[in-house]
């Protein structure tokens, strides 16, 4: 289903995003000056609208937040992507149809968006979106291992947070988190490659725990 005229997109997003929530998506934010930047970014709807809010201490996100006119956002199919943008490896994309950045694949569904205003919320940022296009592409069926994937995912940029701040208790604390979503992903992900990717960001957060000086001794 494709919806580039502005009442379509709308009808559109009323059915992908139906609940009071926070939905999870791989974003491409497009400030013209900074270029494109794709990172894992809850969204909520806000009536016809949509709105992101940008955490403190994240570093290029709020960058190019600060500046941002533009996003692609993608409701993404498999957790594969998530978890390669976290390890810093290269994504596949889809091509716009009307906005500069382009939009995180596979995705079940795209909304393309201007950014409409941008708000101080304490020491957070606010992004509305007012979404210009939205299609939907191949469906995929809900999985155990892509939820387990995104709380993996979650709770290693908690634990960046946390090692950021010398915070050791809560970054041990997430990487448990991580090892509990760990579990799920290793028993039900037969295929193996959610399994590898989640067992690299495991030790990537490892890595950063003992460069922060945060004891992982019965972890690994
Ligand atoms: C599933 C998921 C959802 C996230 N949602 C948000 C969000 O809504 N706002 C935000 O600022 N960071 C969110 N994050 C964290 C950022 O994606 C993460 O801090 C960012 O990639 C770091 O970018 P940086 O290297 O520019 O600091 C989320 C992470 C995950 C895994």
């Amino acid at each position: 289903m494709t919806s580039s005229s502005h009442g379509g997109a709308l009808r559109l997003v009323d059915i992908l995003f139906p609940h009071d929530t926070v939905y999870e998506t791989l974003t491409s934010l497009w400030a013209p000056s900074l270029g494109a930047y794709t990172a894992p970014i809850g969204l909520r709807r806000r009536g016809r609208r949509l709105s992101i809010l940008i955490y403190p201490g994240t570093r290029r996100l709020r960058t190019v937040a600060e500046e941002a006119v533009e996003a692609c956002i993608s409701l993404i199919s498999t957790p594969e992507p998530l978890l390669a943008r976290l390890l810093g490896r290269q994504l596949h994309h889809y091509k716009p149809e009307i906005v500069h950045p382009p939009c995180p694949a596979p995705a079940t569904a795209l909304v393309e968006a201007t950014v409409s205003s941008r708000a101080r919320r304490g020491d957070m940022l606010e992004l509305t979106l007012e979404p210009l296009a939205a299609r939907t592409l191949a469906p995929a069926g809900y999985t155990r291992v892509h939820g387990a994937a995104v709380e993996l995912a979650v709770a290693y940029t908690r634990v960046l947070h946390w090692a950021a701040e010398r915070r050791c208790k809560e970054a041990v604390t997430n990487l448990e988190d991580m090892e509990r979503a760990y579990k799920i992903i290793e028993r039900l992900d037969w295929g193996g490659t959610v399994k590898k990717l989640s067992r690299a960001l495991i030790e990537q957060a490892l890595r950063v725990l003992a460069l922060a000086a945060c004891p992982t001794e019965a972890h690994g």
